[in-house]
Protein backbone atom coordinates (compact mmCIF):
# COMPACT_ATOMS: atom_id res chain seq x y z
CA UNK A 1 0.00 0.00 0.00
CA UNK A 2 1.36 3.39 -0.99
CA UNK A 3 1.60 6.21 1.89
CA UNK A 4 -0.27 8.41 2.24
CA UNK A 5 1.27 12.63 2.08
CA UNK A 6 1.93 13.65 4.96
CA UNK A 7 1.14 17.55 5.58
CA UNK A 8 1.25 20.34 8.80
CA UNK A 9 -1.76 22.02 10.09
CA UNK A 10 0.47 25.24 11.58
CA UNK A 11 -2.33 27.21 13.59
CA UNK A 12 -5.23 25.84 14.78
CA UNK A 13 -8.44 26.43 12.94
CA UNK A 14 -11.90 25.16 12.15
CA UNK A 15 -11.63 21.60 12.69
CA UNK A 16 -14.31 20.67 9.77
CA UNK A 17 -11.79 22.34 7.50
CA UNK A 18 -8.70 20.36 8.93
CA UNK A 19 -11.13 17.23 8.64
CA UNK A 20 -11.41 17.30 4.74
CA UNK A 21 -7.53 17.47 4.82
CA UNK A 22 -7.58 14.05 6.93
CA UNK A 23 -9.51 12.57 3.91
CA UNK A 24 -6.26 12.72 1.76
CA UNK A 25 -3.51 12.96 3.54
CA UNK A 26 -1.66 12.57 7.13
CA UNK A 27 -2.56 15.51 9.01
CA UNK A 28 -0.05 16.62 11.55
CA UNK A 29 -2.46 19.71 13.04
CA UNK A 30 -1.76 22.24 16.06
CA UNK A 31 -4.63 22.05 18.11
CA UNK A 32 -3.26 24.34 20.88
CA UNK A 33 -2.07 26.75 18.83
CA UNK A 34 1.31 27.08 19.82
CA UNK A 35 3.05 29.34 17.32
CA UNK A 36 6.38 27.63 16.27
CA UNK A 37 9.43 29.10 16.58
CA UNK A 38 11.71 28.50 13.20
CA UNK A 39 13.28 25.44 14.38
CA UNK A 40 10.07 24.36 15.66
CA UNK A 41 8.34 24.86 12.39
CA UNK A 42 11.57 22.77 10.53
CA UNK A 43 10.89 20.18 12.73
CA UNK A 44 7.21 19.69 12.24
CA UNK A 45 7.82 19.88 8.31
CA UNK A 46 9.74 17.23 8.54
CA UNK A 47 8.10 14.14 6.06
CA UNK A 48 5.54 16.92 5.10
CA UNK A 49 4.88 17.54 0.71
CA UNK A 50 2.73 20.05 2.25
CA UNK A 51 1.97 23.20 4.68
CA UNK A 52 -1.52 24.82 5.59
CA UNK A 53 0.05 28.06 6.85
CA UNK A 54 -1.41 31.58 7.95
CA UNK A 55 0.78 34.92 8.09
CA UNK A 56 2.33 33.50 11.31
CA UNK A 57 4.91 31.40 10.08
CA UNK A 58 7.78 32.21 7.82
CA UNK A 59 8.47 30.30 4.81
CA UNK A 60 11.97 31.15 4.03
CA UNK A 61 15.09 29.20 2.47
CA UNK A 62 16.19 27.79 5.20
CA UNK A 63 13.44 26.55 6.04
CA UNK A 64 12.89 24.83 2.40
CA UNK A 65 16.44 23.42 2.66
CA UNK A 66 15.92 21.58 5.63
CA UNK A 67 12.40 20.27 4.07
CA UNK A 68 13.51 19.22 0.74
CA UNK A 69 10.00 17.19 0.48
CA UNK A 70 8.10 19.79 0.77
CA UNK A 71 5.70 20.35 -2.21
CA UNK A 72 3.19 23.17 -1.38
CA UNK A 73 3.17 25.98 1.35
CA UNK A 74 -0.96 27.31 1.52
CA UNK A 75 -1.59 30.96 3.23
CA UNK A 76 -4.53 31.44 4.71
CA UNK A 77 -4.16 35.10 4.34
CA UNK A 78 -4.05 37.06 0.67
CA UNK A 79 -0.92 39.10 1.88
CA UNK A 80 2.50 36.07 1.36
CA UNK A 81 5.21 38.53 2.31
CA UNK A 82 5.82 35.78 4.89
CA UNK A 83 6.95 33.18 2.35
CA UNK A 84 9.85 33.65 0.46
CA UNK A 85 8.65 33.09 -3.20
CA UNK A 86 11.87 33.59 -5.14
CA UNK A 87 13.43 30.82 -2.59
CA UNK A 88 10.05 28.62 -3.45
CA UNK A 89 10.60 29.03 -7.14
CA UNK A 90 14.36 28.43 -6.46
CA UNK A 91 13.11 24.56 -5.16
CA UNK A 92 10.05 24.52 -6.82
CA UNK A 93 7.56 24.76 -4.41
CA UNK A 94 4.16 25.99 -4.90
CA UNK A 95 2.68 29.27 -2.77
CA UNK A 96 -0.50 30.18 -2.53
CA UNK A 97 -2.47 32.62 -0.76
CA UNK A 98 -6.55 33.79 -0.67
CA UNK A 99 -7.86 36.02 -2.85
CA UNK A 100 -11.03 37.67 -3.39
CA UNK A 101 -12.84 35.75 -0.56
CA UNK A 102 -11.44 38.48 1.67
CA UNK A 103 -12.02 41.50 -0.20
CA UNK A 104 -15.11 42.76 0.79
CA UNK A 105 -15.31 42.08 4.37
CA UNK A 106 -11.76 43.48 4.37
CA UNK A 107 -12.90 46.30 2.95
CA UNK A 108 -15.75 46.83 5.26
CA UNK A 109 -13.19 46.73 8.09
CA UNK A 110 -11.05 49.22 6.79
CA UNK A 111 -13.58 52.17 5.49
CA UNK A 112 -15.10 51.57 9.55
CA UNK A 113 -11.57 51.98 10.63
CA UNK A 114 -11.14 54.98 8.61
CA UNK A 115 -14.97 56.41 10.30
CA UNK A 116 -13.76 55.73 13.31
CA UNK A 117 -10.78 57.40 13.04
CA UNK A 118 -12.12 60.39 11.36
CA UNK A 119 -14.93 60.72 13.94
CA UNK A 120 -12.54 59.64 16.71
CA UNK A 121 -14.42 57.30 18.33
CA UNK A 122 -11.94 55.56 20.41
CA UNK A 123 -11.04 58.29 21.92
CA UNK A 124 -14.33 59.33 22.89
CA UNK A 125 -15.17 55.99 24.61
CA UNK A 126 -12.00 56.24 26.54
CA UNK A 127 -12.82 59.44 27.45
CA UNK A 128 -16.94 57.82 28.57
CA UNK A 129 -15.35 54.74 30.18
CA UNK A 130 -12.99 57.11 32.47
CA UNK A 131 -15.67 58.48 33.84
CA UNK A 132 -14.81 62.23 32.35
CA UNK A 133 -17.70 62.78 30.80
CA UNK A 134 -19.63 65.62 32.47
CA UNK A 135 -21.44 67.92 30.06
CA UNK A 136 -22.48 68.35 26.22
CA UNK A 137 -19.85 70.84 24.53
CA UNK A 138 -19.72 72.44 21.00
CA UNK A 139 -16.55 71.13 20.45
CA UNK A 140 -16.04 68.24 22.49
CA UNK A 141 -14.38 65.30 20.00
CA UNK A 142 -15.40 67.22 16.95
CA UNK A 143 -13.38 65.28 14.22
CA UNK A 144 -13.85 65.48 10.28
CA UNK A 145 -16.45 64.87 7.83
CA UNK A 146 -16.22 61.27 5.77
CA UNK A 147 -18.83 61.75 2.96
CA UNK A 148 -17.72 64.52 0.43
CA UNK A 149 -14.06 64.43 1.65
CA UNK A 150 -10.86 63.15 -0.22
CA UNK A 151 -10.43 59.32 -0.34
CA UNK A 152 -6.77 58.44 -0.51
CA UNK A 153 -5.87 54.81 -1.60
CA UNK A 154 -2.47 53.49 -1.64
CA UNK A 155 -2.69 50.65 -3.46
CA UNK A 156 -5.67 50.09 -5.45
CA UNK A 157 -6.10 46.14 -5.89
CA UNK A 158 -8.81 44.38 -5.27
CA UNK A 159 -9.42 45.53 -1.96
CA UNK A 160 -8.63 48.79 -2.48
CA UNK A 161 -11.18 49.46 -5.06
CA UNK A 162 -13.91 47.88 -2.91
CA UNK A 163 -12.83 50.66 -0.17
CA UNK A 164 -12.88 53.43 -3.30
CA UNK A 165 -16.29 51.79 -4.21
CA UNK A 166 -17.82 52.25 -0.59
CA UNK A 167 -16.33 55.83 -0.69
CA UNK A 168 -17.11 56.89 -4.01
CA UNK A 169 -20.96 55.24 -3.81
CA UNK A 170 -22.10 55.52 -0.46
CA UNK A 171 -20.36 58.29 1.11
CA UNK A 172 -19.92 60.65 -2.13
CA UNK A 173 -16.35 61.04 -1.61
CA UNK A 174 -13.77 61.71 -3.80
CA UNK A 175 -11.32 59.26 -4.80
CA UNK A 176 -7.77 59.66 -5.71
CA UNK A 177 -5.41 56.80 -5.54
CA UNK A 178 -1.70 55.96 -6.07
CA UNK A 179 -0.40 52.70 -7.60
CA UNK A 180 1.95 50.65 -9.05
CA UNK A 181 -0.11 50.84 -12.39
CA UNK A 182 -2.92 52.67 -13.30
CA UNK A 183 -6.63 51.23 -13.23
CA UNK A 184 -8.41 50.98 -16.77
CA UNK A 185 -10.67 54.01 -17.49
CA UNK A 186 -13.67 51.42 -17.47
CA UNK A 187 -12.78 50.75 -13.47
CA UNK A 188 -12.08 54.23 -12.99
CA UNK A 189 -15.17 55.65 -14.41
CA UNK A 190 -17.71 54.58 -12.22
CA UNK A 191 -15.96 55.77 -9.00
CA UNK A 192 -14.47 59.26 -10.51
CA UNK A 193 -11.35 57.63 -9.43
CA UNK A 194 -8.14 60.05 -10.02
CA UNK A 195 -5.37 58.55 -10.42
CA UNK A 196 -2.63 60.83 -8.81
CA UNK A 197 1.19 61.00 -8.28
CA UNK A 198 2.33 59.69 -4.46
CA UNK A 199 2.84 62.81 -3.81
CA UNK A 200 -0.62 64.52 -4.75
CA UNK A 201 -1.79 61.66 -2.80
CA UNK A 202 -0.16 62.51 0.65
CA UNK A 203 -1.06 66.61 -0.25
CA UNK A 204 -4.28 65.96 -1.45
CA UNK A 205 -6.41 63.56 0.52
CA UNK A 206 -8.40 63.81 3.47
CA UNK A 207 -8.40 60.58 4.45
CA UNK A 208 -5.79 58.17 3.36
CA UNK A 209 -6.14 54.51 3.81
CA UNK A 210 -2.99 52.13 3.32
CA UNK A 211 -4.00 48.88 1.07
CA UNK A 212 -0.63 48.37 -0.48
CA UNK A 213 1.29 45.00 0.00
CA UNK A 214 4.13 44.90 2.32
CA UNK A 215 7.85 44.07 0.17
CA UNK A 216 11.15 45.72 -0.20
CA UNK A 217 9.72 48.50 -2.12
CA UNK A 218 6.79 49.62 0.63
CA UNK A 219 8.77 49.34 3.72
CA UNK A 220 8.58 52.58 5.30
CA UNK A 221 6.24 53.82 2.53
CA UNK A 222 4.38 56.53 4.53
CA UNK A 223 7.31 57.77 6.95
CA UNK A 224 8.20 61.22 8.56
CA UNK A 225 8.72 63.02 5.55
CA UNK A 226 5.56 61.61 3.63
CA UNK A 227 4.01 62.26 6.89
CA UNK A 228 4.58 66.41 6.77
CA UNK A 229 3.42 66.57 2.93
CA UNK A 230 -0.07 65.43 4.48
CA UNK A 231 -2.57 68.05 5.44
CA UNK A 232 -2.82 68.53 9.69
CA UNK A 233 -6.63 67.56 9.42
CA UNK A 234 -6.30 64.39 7.49
CA UNK A 235 -6.60 60.74 8.90
CA UNK A 236 -4.04 57.83 8.09
CA UNK A 237 -5.76 54.38 7.93
CA UNK A 238 -3.24 51.22 7.74
CA UNK A 239 -5.17 47.74 6.75
CA UNK A 240 -1.96 46.95 4.66
CA UNK A 241 0.82 45.29 6.98
CA UNK A 242 3.31 46.49 9.49
CA UNK A 243 6.43 47.71 7.88
CA UNK A 244 4.83 49.81 5.31
CA UNK A 245 4.68 52.99 7.72
CA UNK A 246 7.07 53.59 10.03
CA UNK A 247 5.28 53.29 12.97
CA UNK A 248 7.62 55.13 15.63
CA UNK A 249 7.47 58.52 13.18
CA UNK A 250 3.98 58.06 13.10
CA UNK A 251 3.35 57.80 16.83
CA UNK A 252 6.01 60.95 16.87
CA UNK A 253 3.60 62.62 14.15
CA UNK A 254 0.38 62.07 15.89
CA UNK A 255 1.56 63.04 19.74
CA UNK A 256 2.93 66.51 17.53
CA UNK A 257 -0.63 66.44 15.73
CA UNK A 258 1.06 67.05 12.35
CA UNK A 259 -1.55 64.41 11.43
CA UNK A 260 -4.97 64.41 12.96
CA UNK A 261 -5.51 60.55 13.83
CA UNK A 262 -4.76 57.32 12.50
CA UNK A 263 -6.73 54.01 12.61
CA UNK A 264 -4.09 51.16 12.65
CA UNK A 265 -5.13 47.27 12.27
CA UNK A 266 -1.13 46.33 11.93
CA UNK A 267 2.17 46.65 13.27
CA UNK A 268 5.73 46.36 12.97
CA UNK A 269 6.74 43.70 14.95
CA UNK A 270 3.15 42.59 15.75
CA UNK A 271 2.05 41.92 17.97
CA UNK A 272 4.20 43.98 19.53
CA UNK A 273 3.73 47.42 19.58
CA UNK A 274 5.55 50.81 19.28
CA UNK A 275 4.99 51.62 22.61
CA UNK A 276 4.32 55.65 22.06
CA UNK A 277 1.18 53.88 19.89
CA UNK A 278 -0.44 53.24 23.30
CA UNK A 279 -0.22 56.48 24.76
CA UNK A 280 -0.96 58.51 21.95
CA UNK A 281 -4.78 59.10 22.48
CA UNK A 282 -5.58 60.18 18.51
CA UNK A 283 -5.12 56.65 16.94
CA UNK A 284 -7.58 53.47 16.58
CA UNK A 285 -5.93 50.15 16.99
CA UNK A 286 -7.28 47.22 16.70
CA UNK A 287 -5.51 43.63 16.54
CA UNK A 288 -4.97 42.69 13.14
CA UNK A 289 -8.63 41.78 12.38
CA UNK A 290 -9.52 43.14 9.01
CA UNK A 291 -10.91 40.13 7.45
CA UNK A 292 -12.22 38.31 10.76
CA UNK A 293 -15.90 37.66 9.96
CA UNK A 294 -16.64 33.87 10.82
CA UNK A 295 -17.89 33.70 7.47
CA UNK A 296 -14.57 35.05 5.60
CA UNK A 297 -12.42 33.32 8.04
CA UNK A 298 -14.05 30.46 7.25
CA UNK A 299 -13.99 30.56 3.45
CA UNK A 300 -9.93 31.80 3.89
CA UNK A 301 -9.26 28.29 5.43
CA UNK A 302 -11.76 26.40 3.25
CA UNK A 303 -9.37 28.04 0.15
CA UNK A 304 -6.22 27.46 1.78
CA UNK A 305 -7.52 23.90 2.22
CA UNK A 306 -8.99 23.70 -1.85
CA UNK A 307 -5.75 24.77 -2.76
CA UNK A 308 -3.60 21.99 -0.97
CA UNK A 309 -5.50 19.15 -2.12
CA UNK A 310 -4.81 20.02 -5.36
CA UNK A 311 -1.59 20.66 -5.54
CA UNK A 312 -0.65 17.47 -3.90
CA UNK A 313 -2.99 15.02 -5.97
CA UNK A 314 -2.34 17.06 -8.93
CA UNK A 315 -5.71 18.97 -9.96
CA UNK A 316 -5.09 22.51 -10.53
CA UNK A 317 -4.78 24.96 -7.52
CA UNK A 318 -7.69 27.47 -7.38
CA UNK A 319 -5.04 30.37 -6.24
CA UNK A 320 -1.62 29.91 -7.26
CA UNK A 321 1.14 32.36 -6.19
CA UNK A 322 3.79 30.98 -8.53
CA UNK A 323 2.62 28.88 -10.90
CA UNK A 324 5.13 28.94 -12.99
CA UNK A 325 6.09 25.83 -10.59
CA UNK A 326 3.13 23.60 -11.88
CA UNK A 327 2.96 20.62 -12.48
CA UNK A 328 4.86 19.80 -8.85
CA UNK A 329 6.94 17.16 -9.20
CA UNK A 330 5.90 13.54 -7.71
C1 LIG B 1 -4.33 38.68 4.91
O1 LIG B 1 -5.17 37.94 4.41
O2 LIG B 1 -3.28 38.97 4.35
C2 LIG B 1 -4.63 39.18 6.27
O3 LIG B 1 -3.76 40.15 6.68
C3 LIG B 1 -4.66 38.01 7.25
O4 LIG B 1 -5.82 38.10 7.96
Amino acid sequence: MTRRPAVLVARAVFGDIVDRLRVHFDVEDNPADRIFSKAELIEHLQGKAGAFITGSERIDAEVLAANPQLRAVCNMAVGYNNIDIDACNARGVLATNTPDVLTETTADFGFALMMATARRMAESEHFLRRGEWTRWSYDMFTGSDVHGATLGILGMGRIGQAIARRGALGFGMKVIYHNRSRLAPEQEAPLGARYVSKEELLRTADHLVLVVPYSAASHHAIGAAEIAQMKPTATLTNIARGGVVDDAALAAALRARTIAAAGLDVFEGEPKLHPDLLTVPNVVLTPHIASATVATRRAMADLAVDNLIAALTGAAPPTPVNPQVLPLKA
